[in-house]
């Protein structure tokens, strides 16, 4: 097993390349870059919390390419030239994977490179929850968890974890969306099984909660 220090200078390795990667705005041929994110400015904190709260009513339009980059740096994104990221994860661990359900198919968000590399073609919206507005809201983040990167845990910790660094993502997308007029649900309410398939997840990764972003329904 790894220890916090070794994971720690792994990240750190990591982030030194990422850094000049986000400089040269490059990826991998797989991966589709984003826009730079617009990471200045915005609502002051305490009128985004004044404005926070759910929405289940959406209109189709889609998000623009900057604000797709914008929220998923916001979401998750790289902060520092540590490589650390916008919201805090368990033990320096990086467990959780942000994929993104729109309608020209599922992009996996890449935060060191801040891209996106398609992960499948297909539409699969509707199938990222047990509501109907999911199927038409331009955007379904669906948040995956790799369980084989949390050693030494019982699974039920691993669920634990997992959803509480779900959580912090789930903030930093809502308190975004509050300062951008976009609207946002967090959601729990998900065919776990039938995504972990859609998704040709590997076994010991598994899906811990969903998050609808859009414009809200006029
Ligand atoms: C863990 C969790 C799971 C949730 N699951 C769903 C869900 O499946 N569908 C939904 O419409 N809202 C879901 N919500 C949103 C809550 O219903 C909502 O936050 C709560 O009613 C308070 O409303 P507000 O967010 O507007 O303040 C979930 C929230 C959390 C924290």
């Amino acid at each position: 097993m790894m220890t916090r220090r070794q994971v720690t200078a792994g990240v750190l390795a990591s982030a030194t390349v990422s850094g000049s990667a986000i400089a040269a705005g490059a990826s991998d041929e797989g991966s589709l870059p984003l826009a730079v994110p617009r990471n200045a400015g915005g609502m002051p904190l305490m009128a985004a919390l004044k404005l926070r709260h759910s929405t289940r009513e959406y209109s189709e339009q889609a998000l623009s390419e900057q604000s797709l980059s914008d929220l998923l740096w916001a979401a998750f994104g790289v902060n520092r030239s540590s490589g650390d990221r916008t919201a805090p994860y368990w033990r320096h661990v990086m467990v959780i994977d942000v994929y993104v359900a729109k309608s020209d198919g599922v992009w996996l968000y890449e935060p060191q490179a801040h891209a996106l590399r398609r992960h499948l073609p297909d539409d699969i919206r509707g199938q990222t929850g047990l509501q109907d507005f999911v199927a038409k809201a331009p955007v379904n983040l669906v948040y995956v968890a790799h369980g084989e990167r949390m050693t030494d845990i019982t699974l039920e910790e691993r669920r634990l974890y997992a959803s509480v660094d779900t959580g912090f993502i789930g903030q930093n997308v809502y308190l975004f969306c509050a300062s951008e007029g976009l609207a946002s649900v967090f959601r729990g309410a998900v065919d776990y099984q039938k995504l972990h398939r859609l998704l040709r997840l590997p076994e010991e990764q598994f899906v811990t909660f969903a998050q609808t972003v859009g414009y809200p329904h006029a």
